[in-house]
């Protein structure tokens, strides 16, 4: 099976998405990552449904969205109205985490949940055999262009431990820091999908360094 690649718009140029997106459409990225942020859950703003909307038109991959807010509950029936696939929320945002993830799906959308780099595998026992998707943070949410942390390694290993064990089809996501040096090792520990943002967007070829990526044998 191969690798699913995910290019993270964050690092794309906004003041020109069409080319960006034209670039991934043509590209053998398989999702486009969406990273919305709300200045409260972390410390920085990205964009909102207007921007989305508009990416959503024109995108003919998945969309796969992080939310990085307080409160994603509120926005689950707008998320599926602009055609997202895949909703993500933080395990650290959500108190009611098992009703969340019940509305994403009574929505249509596939749920996943995201960690920060402190809050272990563990806190998903009792949703694991819920959730499509777990989005292993290998750099604290907020920004683009950050270093990887390799602890990440370790919970995509022990997830992957738990989420065989329960022969589960539960696809893990990792996001931050992911580049061509990192991203076999990341999948040998057990990981499915790869977030990649200023790596792919900051390269001399984006659609060969998505190529490059996608050469990463699973
Ligand atoms: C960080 C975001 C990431 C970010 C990744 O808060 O969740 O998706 O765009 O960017 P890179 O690949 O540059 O670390
Ligand atoms: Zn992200």
């Amino acid at each position: 099976m191969e690798v699913i690649i995910s290019p993270s718009l964050l690092s794309a140029d906004f003041i020109n998405l069409q080319k960006d997106i034209d670039m991934i459409n043509r590209s053998e990225a398989d999702w486009l990552h969406l990273d919305i942020m709300d200045g409260m859950f972390v410390p920085n703003i990205s964009f909102g449904f207007p921007v989305i909307s508009a990416v959503a038109k024109a995108c003919k991959k998945t969309l796969d969205a992080h939310f990085m807010i307080e409160h994603p509950e509120h926005y689950i029936a707008q998320t599926a109205k602009l055609g997202v696939e895949i909703m993500c929320v933080h395990y650290e945002a959500c108190i009611h985490l098992h009703r969340t993830i019940q509305e994403i799906h009574a929505a249509g959308m596939k749920a996943g949940v995201a960690l920060n780099p402190s809050t272990p595998v563990s806190v998903l026992e009792d949703i694991l055999d819920d959730l499509d998707l777990v989005l292993i943070m290998s750099v604290n949410p907020g920004f683009g262009g950050q270093k990887f942390i390799p602890n990440a390694l370790k919970k995509v290993a022990q997830l992957r431990q738990e989420i065989d064990k329960r022969n589960l089809s539960t696809i893990i996501e990792v996001d931050g820091g992911v580049q061509g040096e990192n991203a076999q090792a990341l999948v040998d520990a057990g990981a499915d999908a790869l977030v990649s943002g200023s790596y792919i967007f900051n390269s001399p070829n984006p659609e060969e360094t998505i190529r490059s990526l996608k050469q990463v044998k699973r």
